[in-house]
């Protein structure tokens, strides 16, 4: 079967491009990737990108007037590279309406929070601020407003005494390289409908068995 053809926008690290990278070296996974952008020059994740043999392309963000030129460029791209799933990994731009409206339902991100609780930045720290016990993370489809959107899969993580927004950072980032992976394989095999603004999942095999937390 033809796997399923990925573009991931990246602005920096790049540790959750490394993981589909990773997932995507699997013969057997049903996506591969056709592009990698990233807004910032100096992103380390184009260097992970370029080690891996792939097309890697800067669009920086402040050569263009304004955002819908941007997103212009960066949509004459993706469908150069002929990408079918576009991947939100850590892009630190807001995208416009038209942008997303382009690419609805084609169109996923990974947020590091329980949607919908803790939107937006400095996720960790207001959750340890807010005494929270649990926190996780979130892959989901992008919608016109700020992490919102329906939510594919979702990994929770605990909150433990002594964490700081950087230990917490770690153990959700732990999963979202689990998580992000496992949504594109759902995506891909075609078990993901969109009913009434909810995602379902399709029967077929058990719900991402790898996805049971060990740290509980
Ligand atoms: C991740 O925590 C992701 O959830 C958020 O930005 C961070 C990106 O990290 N959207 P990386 O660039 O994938 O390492």
């Amino acid at each position: 079967m033809a796997r399923l053809k990925l573009a991931v926008l990246i602005s920096g690290r790049g540790s959750n491009l490394q993981a589909l990278i990773d997932a995507c070296r699997d013969p057997a996974y049903p996506a591969e990737i056709a592009l990698v952008v990233s807004n910032e020059p100096d992103a380390l994740g184009l260097e992970r990108a370029k080690s891996a043999g792939l097309a890697a392309h800067v669009v920086n963000h402040r050569g263009f007037p304004d955002r819908p030129a941007f997103e212009a460029a960066l949509t004459a791209l993706i469908e150069k590279s002929g990408a079918q799933l576009v991947c939100l990994a850590g892009f630190m731009r807001l995208l416009t309406d038209g942008f997303v409206t382009r690419w609805r339902d084609k169109l996923i991100n990974i947020h590091p929070s329980l949607l919908p609780a803790f939107k937006g930045l400095d996720t960790h720290a207001r959750a340890i601020a807010a005494g929270a016990r649990v926190a996780g993370c979130t892959v989901h489809f992008v919608r016109p407003a700020m992490d919102e959107g329906p939510i594919i899969v979702q990994a929770a993580v605990p909150i433990l005494p002594g964490d700081d927004p950087a230990t917490l950072a770690a153990r959700v980032l732990a999963q979202e390289h689990v998580i992000f992976p496992a949504a594109v394989r759902l995506i891909a095999e075609g078990r993901v409908k969109i009913v009434d603004e909810r995602a379902e999942i399709a029967e077929g095999r058990p719900l991402a068995p790898d996805l049971v937390n060990p740290a509980f």
